[in-house]
């Protein structure tokens, strides 16, 4: 059977990283299904479409131009011809992404779109590993291995500052502090990402390196 991995976690649990890593030691694809919800964002706001109007985003994710490469040491998210792999990942996006994952009707219509995708990874690359904060529970209850990564919120903290300030000190992490924590609570309505569903792995990453938690993920795989 084909190597599906479905790897859920908040921000800051190194969920990104180490996906991306572990599907380069086992040669299969990878997708970043935040990445979507991301891009879709980006796509409204370029076209002019109020994220409030939930309606009008649901049009908006019925039909419209995502491209996004598999190859997890050279991912690539294009929209519309634009290459926004970048800007997906300002805080201006980040900010407004909550309110488009949250719309109930945008949901179902990406989550098919993500198991359509894991299933054309998997037919071409013997397997695919899906990250995300849904997809060991709605997008891919049936993956042969689901993973929760967790961290403590001073970890993940540490590392969101690191990762978007370059540096992890006292005034670097008050600046995240904010954002992560909002970002949290507004995404808590639609992902249960605390505590892991019946039959889902928890790698607790708080103590661990980055290669650490990809060995943690890889020894999960292979038991
Ligand atoms: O950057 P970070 O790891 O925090 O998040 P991400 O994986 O890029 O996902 C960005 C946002 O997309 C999250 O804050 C959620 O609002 C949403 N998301 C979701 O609702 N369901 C998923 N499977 C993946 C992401």
């Amino acid at each position: 059977p084909a190597l599906t991995i479905a790897i859920d976690g908040p921000s800051g649990s190194g969920k990104s990283s180490v996906s991306k890593a572990v599907a380069t030691r086992l040669g299969v694809g990878y997708l970043d299904t935040g990445a979507m919800y991301r891009a879709l964002t980006w796509w409204c706001l370029d076209q002019g479409v109020d994220l409030t109007d939930e309606a009008a985003v649901v049009t908006v994710a019925q039909d419209w131009p995502l491209e996004q490469t598999t190859d997890p040491s050279n991912q690539r998210v294009i929209v519309g011809g634009t290459d926004v792999t970048a800007d997906i990942r300002t805080t201006e996006i980040s900010s407004q992404v909550s309110k488009v994952a949250t719309n109930v009707g945008v949901r179902p219509i990406l989550q098919q779109l993500q198991r359509d995708r894991m299933a054309a990874i998997a037919a071409e690359t013997g397997g695919v590993v899906a990250e995300g904060r849904d997809i060991t529970t709605v997008v891919a209850p049936d993956a042969l291995v689901r993973i929760l990564l967790t961290a403590s919120e001073e970890a993940r903290l540490r590392r969101r500052s690191t990762e978007v300030h370059g540096t992890a000190d006292e005034a670097a992490i008050a600046a995240t502090r904010d954002q992560v924590l909002r970002r949290d609570r507004d995404d808590s309505a639609v992902s249960q990402f605390t505590v892991a569903a019946d039959g889902v792995v928890t790698v607790d990453t708080s103590d661990l390196d980055f290669d650490e938690s990809v060995e943690a993920v890889l020894a999960v795989v292979a038991s």
